[in-house]
This record gives C-alpha cells, structure tokens and sequence, in this order.
C-alpha cells in the first residue's frame, strides 16, 4: 500500500483530497496546524491517520515522517485569503513559503519519494481581456503577498527538483468552489449574505474575471498528477468556466431563488464596495496540457456543480455560523451594523 502524507488535509481541498484518496486505497496521515479554516475531520478508517502540527515545527516534522516514511507527499498546506494576506503578509510567508521549504528539507531524506505542489494560477499575476489564458510556459509575476508566498514556494520547490533531484510536480488551479469552503471567499460570501438577505458586497464593478472549478475535479486532478504526471513537470487545472464577478454573482442569486423559491427580487442585495488592493483583472487557465496527456476531465457542469454548493450552504447552516462564531476577522468584515 503507498504512503501518502498529506499536509493541510483539514482545509478545503485538502479535505476534499482526502476523501478521494481513501477512497483510492492509499495509506493516508494527515498532518495540519489547524488554523481558523481548518476542520477535524470525522473519519474512522484504518487507513487514515492525523496528527496536529506546524509547518514551523522542524523537530516534531522530522519525526513525523521518520515513524511515517512516505511514498508520496502532497503540499495543500496555505493561507489562502488574498485580502487577509494584504492585512498581515508575514503569516503568508512563514506558512506558505517556510512551510514549504521544511517539508521539502525532510522529503528529500527519502528515496523515490514523489513530491506534489498544490499551487495557484495566481502566481502568474493578472491577464487582460485579450491576453492568452495562462499555460504552463506563462512566466511568474505574483501580484499579491498571498501568490508571492505561493510563488516563492514554488520556485523553492523546482529548485529541490534541479539540485537534491527531488522527484516534484507542480499543479496550479483556478479558483475552486464547493462545499465546506471557508466564508471568506466570494461563493460562500454571496452563498451566506443570500441566506441573510444582507448587502452582497462586489469590489470595484465587479468587472474582473475569475476562472472556476469544482474542487472535487480539482483533487482527482491531482491524483492523476501524482499517479501518471512526469516527474518535474508542471500541470495547470482549470474548468473553462470564466465569469466577471458580477456574472457569477448574478446566477447564483438566479439559482438560489429557485432553489428557495424567494419572490422577492434579491439582486437588489448587490452592493459595489471599495475595491482590493492589487487586485488582479483576470485569471484563466489553458488546461489542454492535463487533457491531452493525462485525459483528465471533469465530471460535471458548472452549473450543477454550483447549485450542488447552494444547496449544501441552505441545508448545513450551522457551519457558516461556527466559523463566524471562532473568527474576529470574518465577523468584523461581513457582519453588518
Ligand atoms: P476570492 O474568492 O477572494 O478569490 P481570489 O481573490 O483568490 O480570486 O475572490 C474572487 C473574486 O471576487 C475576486 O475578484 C475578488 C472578488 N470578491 C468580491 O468582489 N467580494 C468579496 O467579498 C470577495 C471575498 C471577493
């Protein structure tokens, strides 16, 4: 059975990782700091392990993966909030870069094992409307602290690659969405005002555009990198589902009226606010690399995929309530006077 160590397994997409491997026979230990976005995971299988830890802990890192002895390690370990980034940069570059670093220092102790970044197109900084979607030859040019601390990661990581000769991948993916995603991002943002009928704040005009994928597509997508991807080769993961912000905003409001069968006009909520700094215009992602050589695919429509998300929100409230009840952040920012 291959070993699988998972670092940030209690976020998002690690969570969701998580899931698909057990479910592909790997031998899993999940290993996480349990940050504010994170959740302990309810799973009873003897194949799954965790263990709460820093990044930061070398000591407690060593040992983890001495007792452990990985084949495989997949890096879904970051502080992932561009505006939190741009209030306290330091945290982005301590976890996502340092972090990272560390985890290579003790991957690179073991032979033949496989090492897979989980990054983000955001790396390769902002398009414009006519400029070509981002490829896997698009050079970096990080805009925020969140992508720079991506992008340091990983540079740190090809560099692994080129001289420890450490067997890497690299995947960066658009933005993801679907259930248990953290209220921070704009899908449950909108998702959770609409249950409240609160002002659904857009910045800017809601002009820029955001390229979206289902984050179960996005985790099988990394099971076939880690499996069948080349060694030291980068992939980029993307859905072909670019939206303006508005766009989208508009049809999940479409969507959730259906679903709840709300009469009253609820666009009315959209409220355009102060724009973020370094905001970049455009993200989109050319995925033909993936399916053309891996034969990757996703499996269902955007808009199912959506509507799934909707309904999970409406049906699991207490969720959203609990991470605003644990978050000062979230609550100073969204909850309204
Ligand atoms: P976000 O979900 O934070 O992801 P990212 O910044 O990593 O792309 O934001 C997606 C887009 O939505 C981005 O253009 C910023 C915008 N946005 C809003 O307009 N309002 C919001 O409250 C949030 C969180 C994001």
């Amino acid at each position: 059975m291959k070993k699988l160590l998972i670092a940030g397994g209690c976020g998002f997409v690690g969570s969701c990782l998580v899931k698909l491997a057990l479910k592909k026979k790997y031998k899993i230990l999940n290993i996480d700091k349990l940050n504010y976005a994170s959740r302990k995971l309810k799973i009873s299988n003897k194949n799954y392990s965790f263990k709460k830890v820093n990044l930061g802990d070398v000591k407690k890192l060593e040992k983890i993966f001495n007792n452990f002895k990985p084949n495989y390690v997949i890096n879904c370990a970051a502080e992932s909030h561009v505006d939190r980034s741009i209030e306290s940069p330091k945290v982005f570059f301590d976890s996502n870069t340092i972090g990272t670093v560390n985890l290579l220092y003790e991957s690179i102790k073991y032979k033949n094992l496989r090492f897979l970044q989980i990054s983000t197109d955001e790396v390769f900084g902002s398009l414009s409307k006519k400029q070509k979607k981002f490829d896997e030859k698009s050079k970096y040019k990080p805009n925020s602290p969140y992508s720079a601390s991506k992008a340091a990661a990983d540079h740190a990581v090809r560099s692994f690659g080129e001289t420890y000769n450490l067997d890497y991948i690299i995947t960066n993916s658009s933005n993801n969405f679907g259930p248990f995603q953290y209220p921070e991002k704009l899908i449950p943002v909108v998702i959770n005002s609409l249950m409240n009928k609160a002002k659904i704040p857009i910045y800017g005009k809601g002009l820029n555009f955001r390229d979206w994928i289902y984050v179960e597509d996005h985790v099988d997508a990394i099971l076939l990198c880690l499996e069948k991807g080349k060694s030291k080769n980068t992939y980029l993961i993307g859905a072909n589902t670019e939206l303006t912000n508005l766009e989208l905003v508009k049809q999940i409001i479409k969507e959730y009226q259906k679903i709840t069968k709300e009469r009253e006009n609820l666009n009315k909520l959209i409220s355009f606010v102060e724009d973020r700094k370094s905001h970049d215009f455009r993200y989109a992602i050319n995925n033909n690399k993936i399916r053309k050589t891996l034969k990757w695919r996703t499996k269902n429509n955007f808009r199912d995929n959506l509507i799934q998300t909707i309904k999970f929100y409406i049906k699991n409230k207490h969720i959203i309530k609990h991470f605003y009840s644990n978050d000062a952040w979230l609550k100073r920012k969204y909850t309204q006077k």
